[in-house]
């Protein structure tokens, strides 16, 4: 008997595949067709996947043509499928042209030709409908965010505000954006979501007027510097039914969702002790240095850190202090220690002083050590006293990141899901409320 084995994700079975599975079977006497589990996918970046695995595999199974159906969930197991279903010929469309033959040693390795003018991709752009999202603010993060809104479907960069028509003007050239502008009501208008990612001081004003002018708001870290702000915000999006999202970038991504659940599993024991630390040399002239925009530590780094602790111990905080060094108004160094009744936790943070940006989560029966730089991270490990039983855990942090955080907000409206898992409303409004004391010099200890 000739075995045949292909593979592929199968999203919005189309013409494409049935042909393809059709040519496949053709090959040999017994087809097994390999379908991608949706961890798989979204580990190697394809995030926009419409059905689930349970779906795909009955749309291959109504074919007719899979002889039997499994499920492809990690790097190399074509060769470990190759091997233990004893496969005669490895088949995949044309679109693969040479990049499988390293399957040669194993099998006979058949590119066969694919369907023009139909893919996933293709129906997918054709059944949804694209949000027009605007830009607030030209720096850095908004740089960063355009090539990353590109690898997200269902949204398009239509407008980029600044104050600044020049500035604007500039960004929108060299990001091919049709359209600029300095009148935030005008931008408004244009769009159907805003990206904030002005100056920290703007970011409660702009999204305000944004939720209140009906659009969705994505709105970058430190969100808001009050929690009544914070919270005002999200009882407007509420009542307006909009989406609003902090956008805390890792706390969408794979690796670090992941370390949340295996800890909430139960695989390090009882929480104990957080550590999270994030520095950053700044030289002046900067807006990080400037009191009068905000600067310091705690305002530049604090949101990602203390993300992960209420993440992960909640936000139930009991006590909260604040030691810094502080140079011309600003905290060059700070560290916020957290204490929980049940647990401690502390971030160390620094825009003057270097320190490792690591992560560490102890627990009763072992700790999780993330490297640095935590918050862009694609690995950690879990280590116990007896360190056989360590395990090391690595995933895919494409591009810069924000692409997480897009899909999230994207998936958000479409689905009508008002507030993330990933980082709750009240988590945000935690994280505002420390950011908030330290600003009002609650409990601070100055070095
Ligand atoms: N395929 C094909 N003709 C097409 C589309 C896909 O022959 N027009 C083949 C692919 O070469 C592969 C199999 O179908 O062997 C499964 O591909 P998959 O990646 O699931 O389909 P795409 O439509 O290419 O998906 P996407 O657009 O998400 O990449």
């Amino acid at each position: 008997m000739k075995k045949v084995i292909t593979y592929g994700t199968y999203d919005l079975l189309h013409q494409g595949h049935i042909n393809l599975l059709r040519r496949a079977k053709e090959l040999g006497d017994y087809l097994i067709v390999g379908v991608t589990s949706d961890s798989f996918d979204r580990g190697r970046g394809k995030l926009n996947v419409r059905n689930n695995v349970l779906e795909r595999v009955e749309a291959v199974k109504r074919t007719g043509y899979a002889d039997e159906i499994i499920i492809e969930d990690y790097l190399g197991q074509k060769i470990d499928d190759i091997q233990k279903y004893d496969v005669d010929i490895f088949a995949i469309g044309s679109d693969w042209e040479g990049k499988f033959d390293y399957l040669n040693e194993y099998c006979k390795v058949i590119y066969l030709p694919r369907t023009e003018g139909v893919s996933s991709t293709m129906l997918r752009a054709e059944s949804q409908e694209v949000f027009r999202i605007g830009i607030v603010g030209s720096g850095r993060i908004a740089k960063r965010f355009v090539p990353e809104a590109k690898v997200v479907s269902g949204v398009e960069i239509v407008s980029v505000y600044n104050t600044n028509n020049i500035g604007a003007e500039d960004f929108a050239k060299s990001f091919e954006i049709n359209a600029y502008s300095d009148c935030y009501e005008d931008f408004l208008k244009s769009v159907d979501a805003v990206y904030v990612a002005s100056p920290h001081l703007t970011h409660y004003d702009y999204t305000r007027r944004a939720l209140l002018a009906g659009k969705h708001v994505l709105c970058e870290i430190p969100f808001t510097l009050s929690s009544a702000q914070a919270k005002e915000l999200y009882d407007i999006a509420d009542k307006k039914g909009l989406v609003l999202l902090e956008a805390s970038k890792t706390a969408f991504c794979p690796s670090f969702n992941h370390l949340v659940t295996l800890v909430k599993s139960g695989i390090i024991g009882d929480v104990m002790d957080i550590k999270a630390s994030l520095s950053k040399m700044v030289s002046a002239p900067t807006r990080e240095l400037s009191a009068d925009e905000a600067g310091g530590a705690m305002n530049e780094h604090a949101s990602l850190n203390l993300m992960a602790i209420i993440r992960l111990l909640g936000k139930d905080v009991k006590k909260v202090n604040f030691y810094s060094k502080i140079e011309d108004g600003v905290d060059v160094y700070t560290k916020v220690n957290m204490e929980y009744g049940h647990a401690t936790s502390s971030a160390t943070l620094g825009i003057g002083v270097k320190t490792e940006g690591n992560l560490v989560v102890s627990g009763t029966k072992g700790y999780i050590y993330v490297p640095a730089p935590w918050w862009l991270t694609d690995y950690f490990e879990i280590r116990y006293e007896d360190q056989r039983k360590n395990k090391k855990y690595f995933y895919s942090y494409d591009g810069d990141g924000l692409r997480y955080e897009i899909q999230e907000f994207v998936s958000m409206i479409v689905n009508g899901r008002k507030s993330s898992y990933k980082l709750r409303r009240s988590e945000s409004i935690a994280i505002a409320n420390i950011i908030e004391k330290f600003n009002k010099k609650e409990k601070l200890t100055i070095l």
